[in-house]
């Protein structure tokens, strides 16, 4: 079956980012750099390398930073060609042509559900896919396309699903699935931050959607639930009770900047792997290792 071409990506970015202060009293987490690049760049990065460049990040306060990094800076182009800085400029300049980035404001911070309804109007009657801003999914992951290709064969929405740890599922939303194929399950049920106990599988929601226009449909009849938010997980429950939905499971290569630990990671593991930064940084890191006797014992 041929499906109509995903073109749309919604990037939210207008959480209050509690779990990172006090560095997001003042700063959307999304601009967070991790080693060089906020981490809404990668996030922006992924969605153009599985061919999607109409993007629209929802934004909330402190936006300015946000729409300043995806624009033309004349003044810093300027200042860096008088002084021969060639590659500087191509890559500030870049930055303003990676795809066509619109703009618009939550109003409130009503939960991840609110936030998606919000890109309604400028998405109409399309699929779309949906990237967390403060997800960052390691290139060696091609999780975006493998969904993608998901979608394509069955018309349907598809969920980026993690195995977790058990003990760390109550942070996630959680699915019971029935195996379809190699990292794919149809959803069968799905629950927002379930206790270990009653979590119907070790299967996490992470950051990662592509959606059939009927989620909107949904969301605009769920009620506040979890933490009084307008939940995205139970507008998916709402959804898989009127069509199929997929999930697309994997086990590795996502971070959560948003959160302090996964933060750190995703700086060491990202630094490493550079080919300008990473010899140095993993020799220092040995080092560090060494001297600190960490291997010892
Ligand atoms: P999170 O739950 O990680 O965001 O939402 P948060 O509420 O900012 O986090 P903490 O718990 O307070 O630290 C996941 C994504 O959804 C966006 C966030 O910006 C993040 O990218 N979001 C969340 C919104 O855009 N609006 C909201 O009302 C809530």
């Amino acid at each position: 079956m041929t499906q109509q071409k995903v073109t749309k990506a919604v990037i939210p970015a207008a959480g209050l980012g509690t779990r990172f202060l006090p560095a997001t009293k003042a700063q959307p987490k999304e601009m967070m750099p991790v080693v060089d690049k906020p981490a809404i760049q990668y996030v922006v990065e992924e969605a153009v390398r599985a061919g999607i460049d109409d993007i629209l990040i929802i934004t909330g306060r402190n936006k300015r930073s946000l729409e300043d990094h995806f624009d033309r800076n004349f003044e810093l182009e300027y200042y860096l060609e008088q002084r021969g800085k060639h590659a500087d400029v191509d890559e500030v300049q870049a930055l303003a042509e990676l795809a066509d980035i619109h703009y618009v404001r939550q109003g409130e911070p009503l939960g991840l559900g609110h936030a998606v309804q919000v890109a309604r109007k400028h998405v109409g009657d399309h699929p779309f896919v949906v990237l967390l801003g403060d997800d960052i999914m390691s290139e060696r992951s091609p999780v975006l396309e493998g969904m993608l290709s998901i979608y394509e064969q069955y018309g349907r929405s598809v969920i980026a699903l993690m195995e977790m740890p058990i003990e760390e599922i109550s942070a996630y939303g959680c699915v019971k699935p029935e195996r379809v194929a190699d990292q794919l399950v149809r959803i069968l049920d799905i629950v927002e931050k379930p206790q270990p106990a009653e979590a119907p599988s070790n299967l996490g929601v992470v950051g990662r959607y592509v959606f059939t226009p009927e989620i909107f449909d949904m969301l605009e009849r769920v009620q506040p639930g979890v933490g009084g938010e307008i939940q995205l997980t139970d507008a998916i429950g709402m959804l898989l009770a009127a069509q199929t939905v997929y999930g697309f499971t994997f086990v590795e290569g996502r971070y959560d900047t948003g959160k302090k630990i996964d933060y750190l990671r995703a700086t060491v593991e990202l630094a490493i792997e550079r080919d300008d930064l990473g010899p140095e940084f993993r020799a220092f890191l040995s080092d560090l290792v060494r001297e600190r006797g960490w291997l010892d014992g």
